[in-house]
């Protein structure tokens, strides 16, 4: 692939609750990346309101890209193309980005490039680690995806296994909130689980019989529900630190065991997560162990590049634009939209 040197991205990402923009140079260098999250607000909600989280995009995007210039210390003038997040995600979140970053580049004539948020993620990888490249295992898991991707080449992808229900993220949000944690349960449980037994409550392990790098979570969300209440009904107290570790690791243990299984079939030297997920200490312990004894290589995104940003999608976008991918002005939001789509 030829390269195109001295490109400055400019990269929006609004597809749930953090509106941020990110300058970045010839997809690898983090010039600026901006993000205003919306979470204290969500809160009060226990959970992200579709509607506030639009309004509030629409309150904040100018501000956030001003600052991603201001940072970066570069002005539209020195901006190359403009990436945007277009799917999958919530619509009229998705659709504030989508109609900046349309005004942007057609106002100053640029090349406009429609991302897809999971590839965002997947690239969150090659920020900090120039050596990797495709071809390489991905395991994907945020808030609302947990895929296990075979990156093939750039913009190449194959869906290997992916949840047949609730993703992970969203497993550990609703038991941080049975537990009484609050929204986002994520980083709370990953916190709490360091004072907690993980062998204390066994809890289940789906596996999908003909599908092995299918996932399953809600069996385990119920079984932790089930827990909790039955030692309410019973008027015993439970100790939310061992119920937190040991459901942790019933997710690790599923993601490392589905992945490795991945790798070894598929033969690869690499292997990479991304998401939100993949700030979560035990899975990225667990993953470097299973890594190690395999022989593979593995790659993980600091915390700041894992949750949603716009330096991900300034990344993927600019492997995007070397592959020749430019969208029009009628370019719009796609909820759903799926992974390999244009
Ligand atoms: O990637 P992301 O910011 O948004 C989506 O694309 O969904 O992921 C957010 C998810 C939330 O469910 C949050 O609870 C989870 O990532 N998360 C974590 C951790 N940090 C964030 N889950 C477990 N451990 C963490 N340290
Ligand atoms: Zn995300």
């Amino acid at each position: 692939m030829k390269e195109i040197r001295d490109m400055n991205i400019l990269a929006i990402e609004s597809s749930c609750d953090e509106t941020a923009a990110a300058v970045v140079h010839n997809g690898r260098e983090v010039c600026s990346n901006i993000i205003s999250s919306q979470i204290e607000l969500h809160k009060l909600y226990g959970g992200v309101v579709p509607e506030i989280a639009s309004r509030k995009h629409i309150e904040k995007i100018n501000q956030v890209i001003e600052e991603a210039l201001r940072e970066a210390q570069v002005t539209l003038d020195d901006i190359d193309a403009v990436a945007v997040t277009y799917g999958p995600g919530l619509v009229g979140a998705l659709l504030v980005g989508v109609a900046e970053a349309k005004a942007i580049a057609y106002a100053r004539h640029l090349p406009l490039i429609g991302v897809h948020h999971i590839e965002g993620h997947i690239s969150a990888n090659y920020i900090e680690h120039p050596d990797l490249e495709p071809p390489f295992l991905c395991l994907v898991v945020s808030g609302g995806h947990t895929h296990l991707v075979c990156v093939r080449d750039y913009g190449k992808y194959e869906i290997l296994g992916r949840t047949r229900d609730d993703a992970a993220g969203e497993a550990y949000d609703k038991v941080a909130r049975a537990i009484g944690l609050g929204y986002p349960g994520g980083p709370k449980i990953d916190r709490l689980a360091k004072e907690g037994d993980p062998d204390a409550i066994s809890f289940p392990r789906a596996h999908i019989a003909d599908a092995p790098f299918d996932f399953s979570f809600s069996g385990l969300k119920s079984a932790v529900l089930n827990y909790i209440n039955g030692c309410q009904m019973k008027g015993e107290t439970f100790r939310p630190a061992d119920v937190a570790a040991s459901f942790q690791k019933a997710v690790v243990d599923v993601l490392v065991e589905h992945s490795m299984r991945a790798a070894e079939e598929y033969g690869m030297g690499r292997f990479a997560i991304a998401g939100g997920v993949a700030s979560n200490s035990a899975l990225r312990e667990s993953m470097k162990k299973a890594c190690g004894e395999r022989d593979l290589k593995f790659y993980h995104p600091s915390p700041i590049f894992c949750t949603d940003n716009a330096a991900m999608i300034g990344a993927a976008g600019y492997y995007e634009y070397l592959a020749g991918t430019r969208h029009g002005w009628d370019l719009n939001a796609v909820p759903n939209l799926k992974l390999g789509e244009r």
